[in-house]
């Protein structure tokens, strides 16, 4: 499975979109590395995209505690288990050596995280542009 930036994805706050931007780009390096069936190209390819999104889901909790508290129980629970998908993905390259299993999980971000991040970060953005209004 692949994914592409598609500038539907965009919210309209520039360091968001960065962020996903890049990620969208670094998944999509993954995926395709993956095909290639090279443990350690495919665990270097892993870390790069884990420590971007994971560093990205800090990033936004930062905005979520300082502009976007209230309500924001849901997206808080899709970053909780998007960390879990992606702690299982490490699993499957680092402990189990299962590159099927990888490209299962990566697909599974792709088609049900993604789309969950993304509209979940829609309110997010919502909010954000808000305060910036407010000011
Ligand atoms: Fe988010
Ligand atoms: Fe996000």
């Amino acid at each position: 499975m692949r994914i592409f930036w598609q500038d539907s994805m965009a919210l309209g706050v520039p360091t968001l979109d960065a962020e996903h931007r890049q990620l969208v780009s670094l998944l999509d390096s993954f995926c395709v590395i993956l095909r290639y069936r090279n443990l350690e190209a495919a665990g270097r390819a892993f870390r790069e995209f884990s420590q971007a999104a994971l560093a990205h889901l800090a990033n936004e909790e930062q905005l979520i505690a300082q502009f976007a508290h209230d309500g924001a129980e849901r997206h808080l629970d899709v970053h909780g288990r998007t960390r879990e998908v992606i702690g299982r993905l490490g699993a499957a390259i680092f402990d189990h050596r299962d590159l099927a299993a990888a490209e299962r999980l990566a697909g599974e971000i792709i088609s049900t995280w993604i789309r969950a991040l993304l509209s979940e970060d829609v309110v997010l953005a919502a909010r954000l542009k808000r305060a910036v209004r407010a000011q």
